[in-house]
C-alpha cells in the first residue's frame, strides 16, 4: 500500500472472522436472481446487459451494446433512445399502476404525504412545464440544494424528463462548496427551499444558497420551495416561489426520448487533490444498471415490498437507490426527511413498523450509532415485515453486521453489504440474497455482468488470502463517462495507475479470503470516509490554511468507533499567532464554514513540526499513529527523525 494508505485498522480482525450465513431455502426458492446469472454474466457480458436493458422502455432500440473503441470513454446502448423519467413514472401509470404509492414521505415534524405514481406523474409534469417556461433547454445544467422533501425528487425527475443535467449538492454543504459546484457546471437554475427541519427545529437553507448565488453569474433563477415558512431574503426577478410557478402549470407533459448517452447528472465527489470532481453519468446504461441491481441485490418484489433507503439525495446512494433504481422498478418506498433520533431514538423502527418496510438500506455509521443507543430500542417495535437488510458507504465491521442481523433482522434476514462508488453509479460487489452464503464484513463477489479483481502493484491478480488494490477490469453500463470538463483528470485519476492493463483503479484496498471472496479494506489514497461521506485530506488542509492564523496543516483519517474514520488535523500556527483556549474551536468552525459541518475535524492538534520525507511529502502514516494513540511506526525515511519526538512531547505538554 502507499505511504498515505487510508486502511481502516478496525478491520484487522477480518482474518479471524469465519461465521457464514446461508440463505433460507424458501427465500432462495422465491429469489429474483439465482446462481445461474453469474455464468450468464461471464459467458457473454454484453448479451447479459442487453437482456437487463430490456427491463426498460426504449423509444428506439440500440444498435450496439457497448462501444469501448475510445476507451476509457464508454458508450453503452449506442443509438438507443429513451426518456429516463418516463421509465420511472409514466410507464407504471400506463401499466395500470397509477394508484400504487410511489413515495410514503415522512416529514421530520410528523407531517406526511402519500404520493402515488399517478400523483408523481402530475407533479413531475408540472415541474417540467415550469422549467420549460423558465427557458431551460436540453443539456442545460440545474443545481439542486434541497432537504429530503418530495419536491427534490420531482425536480430531479423533471430535469431527466427534459434532458436537463442535474447537479444535486448535499444540503449540508457550505455556500462556498455550492458556489464552486454551480460555477464548475455553469448551472442556469438553482432549486432550493426556504429552510429544512433538522433535529426537531427549522433551520434556514436559502441563506446559504443566497451567499453562493451572490457570486454565480450563470444562475438566472432560484426556484424556492416553501418548507419551513421561515423568513427569507428575496431578489426580485431572480427568485421565484415554487408554489407560484409550478402549481399553476398544466398537469400533463409529453416526454421526449433522448440518446442513451445523453448526460443525466453530474455529482461532485472528493478526490485526492484539488477541487471536487464532477462525476458525469448518462442515461441508458446508468438506468439499466441502477434498475437491475436494485431488483437483484434487494430481491425486489414491487407488488409487495416496501423499500426504504435512508440516504440523502445529495449522495449517489440517494440518486441510484431512492430515485432512479426504485422508481424505475415501480416499488413503494419510504422517504424520510429528518434525523434518526428526532423526536426519539426509535424513529426509524417506528417508521418501519408503521409502513411495514420490508427492505431497509442504510450505512454502517448509523448501525454503529444504533448499537450505541442500545438494542432495547429496536426491540420495542414490530420489525417482522423486514426481509432484506442492506449496508453501503464504508466497510462494515463484523460486530456491527452481526448486531444488525440480530437486532434488526431477527437473525433471519439476509444482509447485503454493497460496495460501489459515485463513479460506478450502481452496486458492483455485493451478495445476492437468495444465493450467497454471507460473511459478516465481506461484500464478497462482483455481481453478475461485473468483473472486479484484487491486484498487486504490477496489476497481477493476487491469490486467495492475498491483499492489494481493487480494480474493475471490464467496463460496466453505469460507469462514469468522465469528469465534467476535465478529460485529462478522468484518465489520470482512474485509468493511469494500470494504464497498460486497462483497469479502472477504484482507490480501495481489498483482499481475497481463502474462498476467493472480497473484503474491502478502506481507501488507499488521501480520501477519508467519515460516516460514509468522502472527504479528502487535501480539502480539509486547504480549508485550514485559508485561516489567517494557520501556517501549515496535515490531516489524517483516524479510526473512529462510530463514524468509521474521524478527521484529525495537525496544525502549525503562524509565527505571531499564539494558541489559546479558543484556537481549536475557531479552526474547527472555520472548516465547517468552508466545506460543511461533515468536514469539521474531530480533533485539531496544534504542533510545531510536521513529519516529512526528504522530498517534502508529509508522512500521514506517522500522524495517524499519533491520532490513533499507537506506537509510532518506522521513521527512517523522515528528513528529520527527531520530529516525531517533538510532536509527541509537544502534545503531551498541551493536553
Ligand atoms: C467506500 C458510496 C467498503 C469505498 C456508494 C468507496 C465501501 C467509497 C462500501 C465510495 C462497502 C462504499 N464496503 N467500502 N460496502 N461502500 N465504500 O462515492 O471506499 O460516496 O471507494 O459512494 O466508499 O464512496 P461514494
Amino acid at each position: 500500500m502507499t505511504e498515505q494508505s487510508g486502511q481502516t485498522p478496525t478491520l484487522d480482525n477480518l482474518s479471524t472472522e469465519s461465521r457464514v450465513f446461508a440463505p433460507a431455502d424458501d427465500f432462495s426458492a422465491a429469489a429474483n436472481v439465482g446462481a445461474a446469472a453469474y455464468e450468464q454474466g461471464t459467458a457473454d457480458r454484453e448479451a447479459f446487459w442487453a437482456e437487463q436493458a430490456d427491463r426498460l422502455s426504449w423509444d428506439t432500440r440500440w444498435e450496439r451494446v457497448l462501444d469501448w473503441d475510445d476507451a476509457p470513454f464508454a458508450k453503452w446502448f449506442v443509438g438507443g433512445k429513451l426518456n429516463v423519467a418516463a421509465n420511472c413514472v409514466d410507464r407504471h401509470v400506463e401499466a395500470g399502476l397509477g394508484d400504487r404509492v410511489a413515495i410514503h414521505w415522512v416529514g421530520e415534524p410528523g407531517d406526511s404525504r402519500a404520493i402515488t405514481y399517478a400523483d408523481l406523474l402530475r407533479e413531475v409534469s408540472k415541474t417540467a412545464n415550469a422549467l420549460t417556461e423558465l427557458g431551460l433547454e436540453a443539456g442545460d445544467r440545474v443545481a439542486i440544494q434541497m432537504p429530503m422533501i418530495p419536491e427534490a425528487i420531482f425536480s430531479m425527475l423533471a430535469c431527466a424528463r427534459l434532458g436537463l443535467v442535474h447537479s444535486v449538492v448535499f444540503g449540508g454543504f457550505s455556500s462556498a462548496a455550492l458556489r464552486s459546484r454551480i460555477d464548475d457546471a455553469q448551472a442556469r437554475l438553482l432549486i432550493t427551499s426556504d429552510g429544512q427541519y433538522r433535529r426537531g427545529a427549522p433551520a434556514p437553507m436559502k441563506d446559504n444558497t443566497d451567499e453562493a448565488t451572490a457570486h454565480t453569474p450563470s444562475i438566472e433563477h432560484v426556484l424556492v420551495v416553501r418548507r419551513t415558512g421561515g423568513e427569507v431574503k428575496w431578489t426580485d426577478g431572480r427568485d421565484l416561489w415554487w408554489h407560484e410557478v409550478v402549481d399553476r402549470q398544466a398537469e400533463t407533459h409529453e416526454a421526449q426520448p433522448f440518446d442513451a448517452e445523453h448526460p443525466l447528472f453530474i455529482l461532485y465527489t472528493s478526490g485526492t487533490t484539488g477541487n471536487p470532481k464532477g462525476i458525469l453519468h448518462t442515461s441508458g446504461g446508468y438506468l439499466t444498471q441502477a434498475s437491475y441491481t436494485h431488483h437483484a441485490v434487494f430481491d425486489l418484489k414491487p407488488e409487495t415490498d416496501v423499500y426504504w433507503c435512508t440516504a440523502d439525495i445529495g449522495w449517489i446512494t440517494g440518486h441510484s437507490y431512492i430515485v432512479y433504481g426504485p422508481l424505475s422498478n415501480g416499488v413503494t418506498q419510504v422517504v424520510y426527511e429528518g434525523t434518526p433520533n428526532t423526536p426519539h431514538e426509535g424513529r426509524h423502527w417506528e417508521i418501519i413498523q408503521e409502513h411495514k418496510v420490508s427492505i431497509y438500506y442504510t450505512a454502517p455509521t448509523l448501525i454503529r450509532t444504533f448499537m450505541k443507543w442500545g438494542a432495547d430500542i429496536p426491540a420495542r417495535y414490530d420489525l417482522s415485515s423486514l426481509r432484506v437488510l442492506g449496508s453501503v458507504g464504508e466497510p462494515i465491521n463484523p460486530e456491527a453486521w452481526i448486531w444488525y442481523r440480530e437486532n434488526v433482522g431477527a437473525n433471519r434476514t439476509p444482509i447485503v453489504d454493497t460496495w460501489w462508488q459515485t463513479e460506478t453509479g450502481a452496486i458492483m460487489i455485493s451478495p445476492l440474497p437468495g444465493v450467497t452464503h454471507t460473511k459478516p464484513g465481506s461484500a464478497q463477489r462482483a455481481l453478475p455482468g461485473i468483473s472486479a479483481k484484487v491486484v498487486d502493484d504490477q496489476g497481477v491478480e493476487v491469490g486467495k488470502g492475498g491483499g492489494g488494490y481493487l480494480v474493475l477490469d471490464q467496463p460496466w453500463p453505469s460507469m462514469l463517462r468522465g469528469i465534467w470538463g476535465d478529460n485529462d483528470r478522468y484518465r489520470d485519476t482512474y485509468w493511469s495507475r494500470f494504464a497498460d492493463l486497462g483497469f479502472y483503479f477504484a482507490g480501495d484496498g481489498a483482499k481475497y479470503d481463502a474462498d476467493g471472496d472480497i473484503w474491502l479494506l478502506g481507501r488507499v489514497d488521501d480520501v477519508m470516509n467519515v460516516s460514509g461521506h468522502r472527504i479528502s485530506t487535501t480539502e480539509v488542509e486547504s480549508a485550514l490554511v485559508s485561516h489567517p492564523t494557520v501556517a501549515e496543516a496535515a490531516v489524517v483519517g483516524a479510526s473512529d468507533p462510530t463514524t468509521g474514520q474521524g478527521i484529525v488535523a495537525f496544525v502549525i500556527l503562524r509565527g505571531s499567532a499564539k494558541p489559546d483556549d479558543s484556537t481549536v474551536k475557531t479552526l474547527r468552525d472555520h472548516v465547517a464554514t468552508e466545506i460543511g459541518p461533515i468536514a469539521k475535524p474531530r480533533q485539531v492538534l496544534i504542533v510545531n513540526e510536521l513529519p516529512k520525507t526528504r522530498s517534502g511529502k508529509i508522512m500521514r502514516r506517522l500522524l495517524r499513529d499519533v491520532a490513533e494513540n499507537r506506537a509510532i511506526g518506522d521513521t527512517t525515511t523522515l528528513a528529520d527523525s527527531a520530529v516525531m519526538d517533538l510532536i509527541s512531547t509537544g502534545l503531551k505538554s498541551t493536553t
